[in-house]
């Protein structure tokens, strides 16, 4: 008799049961990507023909990421939305800058952006991984997206006043940890863990991972990088790597993991031209004339039968409402969904981050460091310094010389924009030397907890707890979106999951309601 295969199985379970059993059987034998087999499924006006329903009108409240996809998604089915924004202007967050451009802050100076032609600053988010949702919409709305270099072996690791090559960094770090792990599994120290056959095969993959001499000695590598690259002649190495000791004590850990996480793995993408593409798309689908800016709601009622929103000036009445505003700003606007939703808002803790984009009229990252793209890890307040992903070889260019949250976000927020940007200047000195200073075009910092109606990069909850799920069903007509009330904090692609989630359950409801 054949034996029962799991392809034989697989093929059986499809003849008897369909594609949708059989991939619900690959799931469950760990062959289809779980994480899709919850495939959201976007309203259509096809679903109210069995119903002689027709689609309802929808208040949303604020056009950043969550609003916008919210109106995209129902607008699918014919939904009637109208995007209330506080702002003079859609996106949130997703917010790029260029020449003649203005940013104001709160309790703080106007900025204008003099950015030269062709040069952008995207002051929030700024890529993407490539399983987010946020590559199909770019895929469904026609932006063209690009490489986001994430991870720059050339680029510098800069810890304890002492700056590398992020690919010298990496190579002593492996090279050390592998010398130490291969020295105890040869002298029996594993022994109980290992068999002699996986003794060999880690020694094996030890000895590849770290670049070890024959006794098991890190001792340098050519991985570690040259002063003068291999030619007609072999080149010149960089200086030796310091001892275990001294590599440890140099702290460049943090360097080379930070795209080790499911988040940040290489590669990554940006749009083309600025994130903002993103908005100016969803925009068109939506239908600018259905986004009124300038409007901050100052009162949210749950009726029995729809939702009033108003505002100074102004009432509107929805049969529905989506409200996508920051956790910590929604919870000081006056409603009637009762004080165990307004506890739940004030659980999440905005988290402050700020950005600063400084524009050179020579890109001597280029030119002189030889970085094309990517990022350096620093301790210095500064915590990081993106190299740009576009405009490789052209006159000018952009980097991001400070992206910081927490405390040091909080330090250069409390900054007038003049001195964020000596600071960041001196902090990038320590790293690139005098030439930092030097062709400097202009520059624009951004204080997102400093932003009007946003008041935080992200926001932080002490743990998913009931709050969490509480908010993510609705209260009586009104429901919330946004990417806080996911798992994906601080990124669209949790902006538009929780849109999508919220649309899903109104418009079952609408289909379901009598
Ligand atoms: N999503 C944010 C980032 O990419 C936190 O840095």
């Amino acid at each position: 008799m054949q034996a029962l295969t799991r392809r034989g199985l697989l093929v059986g379970i499809g003849a008897a049961g369909g594609a949708g059993a059989m991939y619900a059987a690959m799931g469950a034998l760990g062959l289809a990507p779980s994480e899709q087999d919850k495939a959201y499924t976007p309203p259509q006006k096809s679903d109210f023909h069995l119903t002689g329903k027709g689609a309802a009108k929808v208040v949303i409240l604020g056009a950043g990421v969550a609003g916008l996809i919210a109106a995209y998604e129902l607008g699918k089915a014919g939904y009637d939305c109208t995007l209330l924004e506080a702002s003079d202007r859609a996106g949130g967050r997703n917010r790029t800058l260029r020449g003649g451009d203005r940013l104001a802050e709160m309790n703080g100076p106007t900025q204008e952006v003099r950015f030269g032609d062709g040069v952008y600053f995207n002051a929030g988010p700024g890529r993407i991984a490539q399983w987010m949702v946020t590559l199909d919409y770019c895929r469904e709305l026609g932006v063209p997206i690009e490489p986001f270099i994430n991870n720059n072996a050339q680029a510098y690791v800069n810890t304890h006043g002492q700056t590398v090559r992020a690919r010298a960094a990496r190579a002593d770090m492996y090279g050390y940890i592998a010398e130490l792990l291969a020295k105890a599994t040869n002298a029996g120290r594993l022994d109980r863990r290992l068999t002699r056959d996986d003794r060999e095969r880690l020694l094996e993959f030890l000895r590849r991972f770290g670049d070890l001499g024959p006794k098991l000695d890190y001792e340098g590598s050519t991985r570690r990088g040259f002063m003068k690259y291999p030619t007609t002649d072999g080149g010149t190495p960089v200086a030796p790597p310091g001892t275990l000791q001294q590599v440890l004590a140099a702290g460049t850990g943090r360097a080379i993991t930070n795209d080790f996480g499911y988040d940040q793995a290489t590669p990554m993408f940006q749009p083309v031209g600025g994130m903002d593409a993103i908005v100016t798309r969803l925009k068109q689908a939506v239908g600018e004339d259905r986004i009124r800016t300038g409007v901050k709601v100052n009162k949210i009622t749950n009726l029995p039968d729809g939702v009033q929103v108003t505002w100074d000036g102004g009432e509107f009445k929805a049969d529905y409402c989506i409200a996508t505003l920051p956790p910590h700003v929604l919870a000081r606007v006056p409603h009637n969904l009762g004080a165990a939703v307004t506890s739940a808002l004030r659980t999440p803790v905005p988290v402050a981050a700020g950005k600063i984009g400084l524009e050179y009229g020579r890109r001597w990252w280029e030119l002189e460091d030889r970085i094309y793209g990517g990022i350096t890890e620093t301790d210095l307040d500064i915590t990081h310094i993106w190299y740009p992903s576009y405009g490789f070889h052209s006159e000018r260019g952009l980097i991001v010389g400070y992206y910081t949250s927490e405390k040091e976000a909080e330090l250069y927020g409390a900054l007038t924009p003049e001195d964020r940007r000596r600071r960041a200047l001196t902090q990038g000195r320590k790293i690139h030397g005098d030439k930092y200073g030097r062709d400097l075009q202009s520059s624009v910092s951004i204080a997102w907890d400093r932003q009007e109606h946003i008041q935080g990069g992200w926001v932080r909850w002490p743990a998913f707890d009931s709050s969490f799920t509480l908010l993510q069903r609705p209260s009586g007509r009104v429901y919330l979106a946004g990417d806080w009330l996911t798992h994906l904090i601080a990124w669209q692609a949790g902006a538009m999951e929780s849109a999508r989630s919220a649309v899903t359950q109104l418009h079952q409801r609408v289909l379901q309601s009598a």
